[in-house]
């Protein structure tokens, strides 16, 4: 099986502007891949030219075996494509949004209404069919959406932003509709800027920041080799971080300073005995936004 995507020194530029920056990566048959960075990252970019619907400026790029400059029709035929702004006809139903999209991959009527039938179930709006776009919530048009990109059964979903926007149940409902995506072992690139949404669906993820990889790994690796496992939240109202006893390794944030630590308890008593009484106290793991802040000095969501 050839790999869903391969990505050498890829490159995007629009005028004299750099959006991707000579990029490499590679997702393995099956993988949840994610692209995890801030606004303007370059994620938006890097989907759309893996999409082929945006022709890179240089380097290579590989999709399903097939080459995204000359191979566009063929592999378009096989990914499905959650864009970052849903693109549903609101003329149209639920139901035939879906039969509609069916029918531009060739299907007959009957088996378009069968294949609609059976995504409204997996996007479970199997109660909606007749409903029209507009008075859905933003979590049901997302999974309509997604619905739609599996019309033309892909090898991989491509998924830019698949929650920005939506509530927390939402976001549930939906990471639980890509995990079912990956048990039937579609392979799938998403972007974010949510680090627990890359922690909770992503196999391996890269880092971006203006265009360029910072970094790349499992969740896991990732916290583990660049960041402490523990990190204290302080808020110090009328104290400088800078009177914090020496050694820390700390970060200070508009509203928080933060200190990396193994040992938290043993962190906390240092502080007090330094005389150092915070406001609030807030001891949790270290997460992906650990690792962004880190790598690359910034928030990641502001
Ligand atoms: N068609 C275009 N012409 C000029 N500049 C562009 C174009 N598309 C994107 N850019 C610029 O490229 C940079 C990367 O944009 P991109 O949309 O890839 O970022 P992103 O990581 O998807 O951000 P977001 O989280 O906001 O969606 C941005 O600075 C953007 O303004
Ligand atoms: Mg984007």
């Amino acid at each position: 099986m050839s790999q869903p995507v391969v990505a050498q020194s890829l490159v995007k530029r629009f005028g004299d502007f750099v959006a991707v920056d000579g990029i490499d990566f590679e997702i393995e048959p099956g993988e949840t891949f994610a692209m995890l960075g801030p606004n303007g990252a370059g994620k938006t970019s890097t989907m759309r030219m893996v999409a082929t619907i945006s022709e890179p400026t240089s380097g290579e790029l590989t999709i399903l075996g097939l080459d995204a400059r000359t191979d566009g029709p063929a592999i378009r035929n096989r990914l499905g494509v959650v864009p970052q702004e849903d693109h549903l006809d609101i003329e149209l139903t639920v139901q035939e949004n879906l039969m509609m999209y069916a029918r531009y991959f060739g299907h007959s009527w009957s088996d378009a209404r069968a294949r609609a039938a059976e995504l409204l179930e997996f996007a479970q709006l199997a109660d909606r069919p007749t409903s029209l776009v507009e008075p859905l919530s933003g979590g049901m048009k997302r999974r309509l959406t997604i619905a739609r990109a599996l019309v033309n059964d892909p090898e991989l979903v491509l998924l830019d932003e698949p929650t920005t926007g939506l509530d927390p149940q939402a976001r549930q409902l939906l990471w639980d509709r890509l995990y079912e995506l990956k048990e039937r072992g579609i392979s799938q690139l998403l972007t974010t800027h949510y680090m627990d949404e890359a922690e909770q669906l992503a196999d391996r993820l890269v880092i971006m920041d203006g265009g360029k990889i910072v970094a790349h790994g499992s969740p896991s690796d990732l916290i583990r080799s660049s960041v402490t496992k523990e990190v204290v939240e302080l808020r110090l109202d009328g104290v400088s971080s800078d009177d914090l006893p020496d050694g820390l390794r700390t970060e200070r944030l508009r509203q928080r300073t933060l200190v990396y630590t193994d040992d938290s308890a043993t962190t906390m008593a240092q502080i007090r005995a330094s005389g150092i009484e915070p406001t609030n106290v807030l001891i949790r793991r270290s997460t992906l936004e650990d690792v962004f802040l880190k790598l690359t000095g910034h928030e990641l969501v502001d």
